[in-house]
């Protein structure tokens, strides 16, 4: 399977098969991390970071990444710092930029955004959230984790709880559980419903059941994944503050859980999971994190042929 020289901008361009083999390669690759290998396969490379957006484990895990299999990087944590400032357009910066690196990894509020810049870049262009629309590498990360800590992704009831309006990577994920054989519950206050177009997308081809509380569905779920109601991207503050604290996961609800189910979380999280959950067998949302890690690793070996 070829990778080299791939975009990843939405996970819609690729097949099951080629999204379990990312997860295989992310396997190998959490191997060869453990045992300390010779990571050094991008040695001489660079990446090119440029976020337009905040970002803290996005952007750190992929410089983490890059560092670890022993390449470099540059680029910006945030427009300010760069000629944006001075008028530069999205489509100019990016095609500097692509002068100094092997690959892009692009954040940016508005959705097209990264589909834009890979038109522009011959490297390839990874998007790390495009606005409310997509966000592909955190969505191979949250199945590389469910692949983990269930030891497969075929089978599950799996719940998406939140923010399924305005959250980038609920959308991403759905996409990518519609080439498993899963159940999917959409959890969400009426507000917050997800988005037509991707519910119409993943309603031909897996089960989804669409429910308002959490408390309904809860002792069905092998996989919950909880979200942050997604404030900045809401055009009414008035609308944040109708929904907001709509849903909690605490102590009370997971006693009504399959003592298997794992929580998990893109984070950052703000009020809906309480601290008590972080102590349970349920929560992974940390090693969720060091998941992200070892994906974006092997999604960087990819791209850049060294895998
Ligand atoms: C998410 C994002 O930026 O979309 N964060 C992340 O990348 N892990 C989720 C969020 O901001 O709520």
């Amino acid at each position: 399977m070829e990778f080299k020289g791939r975009d990843i901008i939405s996970i819609r361009d690729f097949t099951r098969e080629e999204i379990d083999y990312i997860l295989r390669t992310a396997g190998k690759t959490e191997q060869m991390e453990a045992s300390q290998e010779q990571l050094n396969l991008l040695q001489g490379k660079f990446l090119g970071i440029t976020f337009f957006e905040p970002s803290t484990r996005t952007r750190l895990s992929f410089e983490a990444a890059m560092k670890k299999m022993g390449g470099g990087i540059i680029g910006f944590g945030e427009p300010e710092m760069s000629s944006v400032k001075k008028g530069e357009t999205l489509a100019d910066t990016i095609r500097v930029v692509e002068n100094y690196v092997d690959a892009l990894v692009l954040r940016h509020p508005m959705e097209g955004s990264a589909r834009l810049a890979a038109d522009f870049a011959e490297v390839p262009v990874i998007n790390a959230g495009s606005g409310a629309e997509e966000h592909p590498t955190q969505a191979l990360l949250d199945l590389y984790t469910i692949y983990k800590e269930k030891g497969q992704i075929d089978g599950l009831e799996i719940g998406i709880l939140g923010d399924l309006r305005y959250g980038r990577t609920v959308h991403s994920l759905s996409y990518a559980l519609a080439n498993y054989k899963v159940t999917l519950h959409l959890i969400s206050p009426p507000e917050l419903r997800m988005r037509r177009e991707v519910f119409w997308d993943i309603k031909g081809k897996i089960q989804v059941e669409q429910a308002e509380n959490v408390e309904d569905v809860i002792s069905r779920l092998d996989v919950l994944y909880v979200t942050r109601i997604q404030k900045e991207r809401f055009p009414d503050p008035a609308e944040y503050e109708r929904v907001k604290g709509a849903y909690k996961i605490d102590g009370e609800l997971l006693a009504k859980a399959k003592p298997e189910l794992i929580v998990m979380h893109p984070l950052p999280r703000v009020d809906e999971i309480t601290p008590e959950v972080d102590q349970t067998r349920h929560a992974v949302y940390f090693r969720q994190v060091r998941y992200g890690l070892i994906t974006r690793m092997a999604l960087l070996g990819l791209v850049m042929g060294a895998l």
